[in-house]
Formats: C-alpha cells, structure tokens, sequence
C-alpha cells in the first residue's frame, strides 16, 4: 500500500497516447486536476497528450477545460466545490502541450515525439523520467511499445521510463501469455503499470487495512468462522455506448478476471510481510494460483430483456446500438470459486456481475458461521440470523456488522440488528475518482496497486475453463433476466445448489 500521499510527486513528463480519447477527459484529466489542487503534482510536471487528429492544443485544452467544468458542476463524489478552481486549472494547463497527428503505428510519430520531449525538457528540466500512458484502443498496446523500444524511448539512461497500460490486458490466457512476451522484448516487467481501476478506489484499499491493521477481524478471517463470501458487482446502466466492445467481451472478460478478483484477491489473501510492491502482489497472485479448477456448472451467465431501471423503460441487450439481434454474449456471470489453501478450504466465495440490474451496488459480504447451537431455541425467533460483515464498496461506502440483539422488553427476542460506518459519516470528505492514487503511485515508483504480469495470467488461467466451455456451447434461452432484476435464475440454482441464497441487490 502506497505511504502517505503528502509530499509531491518527483520531476516527470507524462505523455498520454490517445489524448484526444474518452479517458483522457473523462478520468485522467479530472484526475490531474485533483493533484494539481492537492498540491501533489512536481512543479517540474510536464504533460504531453498525443493525439491522432490534427486538433490545435488551445482546441484541446479548451474541450478539456469545458468537460471538466461540466463534471465539477455535476459535483461528482470526486470533487469537493462545485465550481472548477481556474488558478488550479491554469497551473495545470501551463503543464500540458499538445503533439497532432501521432499516429501510434508509424515511427515518424516517435521521432516527432523525441524532439518534443525535447523541447519541453529545455523548458522544464523533468530529469529524463517519463511515463507513457497507453490511453488508447488495446489492439494498439504491443504496435505502440514495440516502436518505442524500437525509438530507443524506454531506456532508462538518466531517468525512469514507465508504461501505463489500461485493460483489457489480453482476451484470454494465450492472447495475454503473448502480450506479456512481447512488451519483454522493448522492457523490463518493473517498468509496466497495469491498471485495474478497481484498485484505485479507496474503499478497496481500505480492505487491506481493515484486515491488517486491526487485531480483531483477522483471527476470524478463514475457514473456521467464516461460512462463505458474496462479491457483488452489480451496475444499473446497460452498455452504454459501447455496444462493439461489449460484443467482443462480454461480462466474464470485462469484469471477471481483473475487477471482482482483485476484490477477491483483498478479502483472500495472506498477510504481506511488508506493503512494498512485490510483496503484496506476490500474496494476490497466489490466491488465483490457488483457486480450483472451474467445472462448467461453477459458472452460469445472463443476458438482459428489456425492463425498467431507476423509473425508466429500458432495451433488452439485444437491441442496444451495434448489437447484434441474436448475440449470445452475456451481460451478466456469477460463479463458485473454491480456494484451496488452508485458510480457505471449503468456503464458498460467490461472485456475481451483472448489467442492468435492480441497483448499482458493489460489496463484499462475508458470512459467518452461525452459533455453534442455539441456546435461544424456546424464544419467539425459530431461527438466529446470520452474522454478518459488509463491506459496501460503492456507491456509499462503509462496513456493515449484522448480528443478533435481543429486542428491548421483558420476553427474550432476538433480532438481527445492524451496526454501520460509513465513510462520507466519518471523514466528511468525499472520495476520489481513483486515478490520482494510480497516477501519482506511478510518478513515484509505487507499483502495489498495479497488476504483474504473473497475476494476470492466473487470473485468465482461472476463467479460460469456463470461456471455452461457453465458446463451445450456446446459451440456452437467451435474453434470461429483466432489465431491473436481480440477475437470471440460473444464478439462485448455483448458489441454491449450496442450500444458500444471495443477497438482495439494493
Ligand atoms: C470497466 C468496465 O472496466 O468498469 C465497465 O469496462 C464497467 O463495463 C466499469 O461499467 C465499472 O467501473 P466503476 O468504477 O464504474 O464501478
């Protein structure tokens, strides 16, 4: 886990090949403002965005100003005022320069870039370190590192050369084996920043600390008190707008193997001899190394029907924009994950995902094991709830503790009763978006929150059983759940099957 973000990053430039893209506006931009306003960003901070088009930079800077104003006066959870702070926003644009027309697959745009770099070097001394975020369509990844290295831009001869590079992270386990391969030929695995954004979120952070920083959950953490555990990744929106991604991934690839076992990896992993970066990945990556085999009946997948979500009548999947009118791809997993380790054997862990379901809502819950026998068995209650601990991930974030309380009164009744924290309650400060900790983890060195290679690979190793039984099979009546519901029945059969049920969505 990174140390505390007080002091500003170290000189860089960082250069973001699809600046005139989505995330650039949407995430990494919002992003550098909220360092830039924290004060967290090197006053030797240079950043270059290299666009396709032959857009002007004063164009570029103003449809980035514009954008975020709009965000800010959205008042998104990541900003605090409503107004954008303009001293901040020109600090940061006296930053940024734009480089038009680079085009990632001709090695002209390299060259171009080198002088630059250049300049903008002469002009503000960044000591040579650069990183190279990689903000673009993945079928450029290996063509833009492969001319890089040939451009000689990743040596690291006076200072850092880093790569940050988004998901997807590979398709499958064969496609991502490969892509690891190559990037090995232009560099080192220490100078490639894998993203999840996932783990840039505060609350996901917070797991590491609820667990290891306190004496009093960990000796409950495994096998012998706990039951089983629930990760939920459920999203109200549909695809969106991204209906020809989303046809070429589906659910388990956009969501499974990278998001929801990262959440898997926090709850399930072993301590850490130590936060720094190798050490925490290492623990992270033994936990998918652990996971056994998937069966075809671990994993089930829904499509969504049309319906209503938030009040609104929605489209099926099937007649969202650029989808085809019969796609068997899924909007929707979950699975039966066993882990075989000592901590973990025999207890389930369920994760579900799911488009256009009742509620956006992403939590862990960890059930416990239910009191040895019930002395309570003459009381009006037949049965004793389940403890339980929830960790709401999003949207509001905090701990749950659900456990057993007897009512107030002169008979004994026993009642399951809640205790929450929640975070917005206690720190009074929102959250933010996430990319500041990735962007300023990765100015400094911090790799923690970034994925190595060998984990993404077992993390593909686990779900490629179940791609390949799904590739060589047809789902059955597909669309299988309503826009607005809680996901297909399919779902309550796998965990059913277990004499178990999930949680509500809400
Ligand atoms: C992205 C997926 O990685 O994560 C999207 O491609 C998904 O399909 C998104 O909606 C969820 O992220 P968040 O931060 O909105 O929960």
């Amino acid at each position: 886990m990174a140390p505390p973000k007080s002091q500003p990053t170290p000189p860089g430039a960082l250069v973001i090949f699809g600046a005139g893209g989505d995330l650039t506006k949407r995430l990494i931009i919002p992003a550098l403002y909220n360092l830039m306003r924290a004060k967290l960003l090197s006053d030797r901070f240079v950043l270059v965005g290299v666009g396709h088009s032959e857009q002007d930079e004063d164009a570029w800077k103003k449809g980035l100003h514009d954008f975020l104003e709009g965000v800010v006066k959205k008042g998104g959870a990541e900003f605090e005022a409503a107004k954008i702070d303009e001293a901040v926003w020109d600090k940061l644009s006296k930053t940024m320069s734009f480089m038009s027309g680079g085009d990632v697959s001709k090695p002209a745009t390299y060259d171009k870039l080198k002088e630059h770099l250049k300049k903008r070097q002469a002009e503000t001394n960044f000591e040579d370190n650069i990183i190279f975020y990689l903000a673009i369509a993945d079928s450029l990844f290996q063509t833009t590192i492969d001319e890089l290295g040939k451009a000689d831009m990743l040596k690291e001869d006076k200072g850092f050369r880093r790569i940050i590079i988004e998901k997807p992270f590979g398709h499958d386990l064969p496609s991502a084996k490969a892509l690891n391969k190559d990037i090995l030929k232009s560099a080192r695995e220490e100078q490639i920043y894998r993203i999840d954004h996932f783990l840039g979120k505060e609350t996901v952070q917070n797991i590491m600390a609820l667990r290891f920083a306190n004496g009093l959950f960990e000796p409950l953490w495994n096998r012998d008190r706990i039951d089983h555990v629930q990760i939920t990744v459920a999203e109200s929106i549909g695809i969106e707008r991204r209906g020809k991604f989303y046809e070429a991934t589906g659910a388990l690839r956009d969501m499974v193997p990278n998001h929801l076992f990262q959440l898997l990896a926090m709850t399930a992993m072993e301590p850490p001899v130590s936060f720094e970066a190798e050490d925490v990945r290492a623990k992270k990556a033994e936990v998918f190394k652990a996971i056994h085999p998937l069966a075809p009946e671990d994993a089930v997948r829904g499509q969504y029907a049309a319906g209503m979500v938030d009040g609104a009548v929605v489209a099926g999947y099937r007649h969202e924009q650029d989808v085809a009118p019969e796609s068997t791809v899924e909007t929707y997993v979950a699975m039966r994950v066993m882990i075989d380790n000592w901590r973990w054997a025999g207890v389930p862990f369920y994760l579900r995902t799911g488009k256009r379901m009742s509620a956006r809502s992403t939590e862990i819950a960890i059930r416990f094991k239910k009191a040895p026998y019930s002395l309570f068995r003459d009381t009006p209650t037949d049965e004793l709830s389940a403890d339980w601990m929830i960790l709401h991930i999003q949207p509001d974030e905090g701990i749950s503790l659900k456990f057993n309380a007897k009512r107030p009164g002169p008979a004994v009744v026993l009642e399951g009763v809640a205790m929450d924290f929640r975070y917005a309650d206690w720190f009074k400060q929102a959250s933010a978006v996430g990319y500041e900790t990735l962007i300023y983890d990765c100015l400094t060195g911090d790799a923690t929150l970034f994925q190595r290679a060998d984990q993404i690979e077992a993390a593909w190793a686990v779900v490629q059983p179940v791609l390949d039984n799904w590739a060589n099979r047809d789902p059955s009546g597909f669309p299988n759940y309503t826009a607005g519901s809680a996901g297909p029945g399919a779902a309550d059969a796998l965990i059913a099957r277990d004499r178990r049920s999930w949680r509500p969505v809400r």
